[in-house]
């Protein structure tokens, strides 16, 4: 299976730019994270193509490593939170305890089973207590592989006539490494095999860590994005913080191995006093050294917004997300990740006719 060039003749960003806005700047992509992971169990063929059905630029694959080397879509590589894993006997004397990241985690971990294997498991939503309709599909997906994702954008592009791009991150890449199976290469081979080795391919590959994009980018062109978040730093560098990353000349020296930043969504507009303040000077300085910035992640219902976007005290009601993708669209963003990515396009359909 190939993603050729010719499939994908132009990038994301600009095949969705209106004639009217893209001569200041292209529309921002709207990425669904997960797959519409706010409706159905994330990473599975039902998230990324209702996602796509909803208007996503960018659907975004989070990477693990199986024991044989295959790259499968998890947020993470301890699976009994999101398959129905403890319910295969077969695998119960698998459960085990690791350190990963420095933190200690208990259940089932990718890297210990085949792809063969993991394809006996069936998906679970995360979050029923908060997405009961979402869990209604709990059993219905397979856990995919890198590679399938590709093959669904490449299969929704050809049926809409719509640039489906895709957004993969490899998760833990430098812990993956110590236990022998380093992504690296892994990520360069499976871009090229799809005809995605190029720098205006519809795709961007993410990292929160640093070295593992800084060796991909001398074995890919296309784009890299450098993951932030408010609190923390990087896993393969305890030596620097995210906030000093995020700094006018932390960006600068991002741009030397990266095409963007992915911050927090609270590092572009920040919160004060349960409300959503004015935009930091991220977006500008960011754009100053030539990096995009897609920020993480827009979700809708009250347990995730701040206390003044609120609507009721039910945790799983869908508070005022409008106002929050309205201020990240008006700080100038490039795009963003949103759980509800249909939500995400009619805001950005409001924000370009305003
Ligand atoms: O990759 C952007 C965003 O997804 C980062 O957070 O934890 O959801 O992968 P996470
Ligand atoms: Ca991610």
């Amino acid at each position: 299976m190939t993603l050729t060039r010719r499939a994908f003749t132009a990038t994301a960003a600009a095949a969705i730019a209106t004639p009217a806005f893209a001569a200041a700047r292209p529309a921002p992509v709207i990425i669904g994270h997960r797959g519409a992971s706010g409706e159905r169990p994330e990473h599975t063929r039902s998230a990324y193509l209702l996602a796509i059905q909803e208007g996503a630029d960018f659907i975004e694959p989070d990477l693990c490593l199986t024991k044989d080397g295959h790259m499968v879509v998890r947020h993470e590589n301890e699976i009994g939170g999101t398959t129905n894993i403890a319910a295969h006997p077969e695998f119960a004397a698998r459960k085990t305890a690791k350190t990963i990241d420095g933190e200690r985690i208990e259940g089932w971990f990718t890297e210990d089973f085949t792809l063969a294997e993991l394809k006996t498991l069936r998906a679970r939503e995360r979050l029923p207590q908060v997405r009961p309709a979402s869990a209604a599909f709990d059993g219905t997906d397979l856990i995919l592989t890198f590679e399938e994702v590709v093959e669904i954008a490449r299969a929704e592009t050809k049926r809409t006539g719509r640039t489906i791009g895709v957004y993969p991150e490899m998760k833990h890449p430098s812990y993956f490494a110590g236990v022998g199976l380093a992504f690296e290469g892994r990520m360069a081979a499976a871009l090229k095999a799809a005809g995605l080795d190029a720098k205006d391919a519809p795709v961007f590959v993410q990292c929160f860590e640093v070295a593992p994009l800084k060796t991909i980018r001398t074995l890919t062109r296309a784009p890299l994005v450098q993951l932030m978040s408010l609190e923390g730093g990087p896993a393969d560098n305890s030596a620097v913080s995210y906030a000093q990353m995020a700094t006018a000349d932390g960006l600068k020296a991002i741009s030397a191995y990266a095409d963007g930043v992915g911050p927090e969504w609270k590092m572009v507009v920040p919160v004060t006093d349960g409300a959503l303040a004015a935009p930091t000077a991220f977006v500008s300085d960011a754009h100053a050294a030539g990096l995009k910035v897609h920020p993480w992640t827009v979700r809708a219902e009250n347990i995730f917004l701040p206390a003044k976007l609120k609507r009721g005290a039910d945790p799983a009601v869908h508070g005022d997300v409008d106002a929050l993708y309205d201020a990240l669209f008006k700080a100038g963003v490039d795009g963003l990740f949103s759980d509800f990515p249909g939500l995400g396009v009619q805001a950005r359909t409001r924000f370009l006719k305003a």
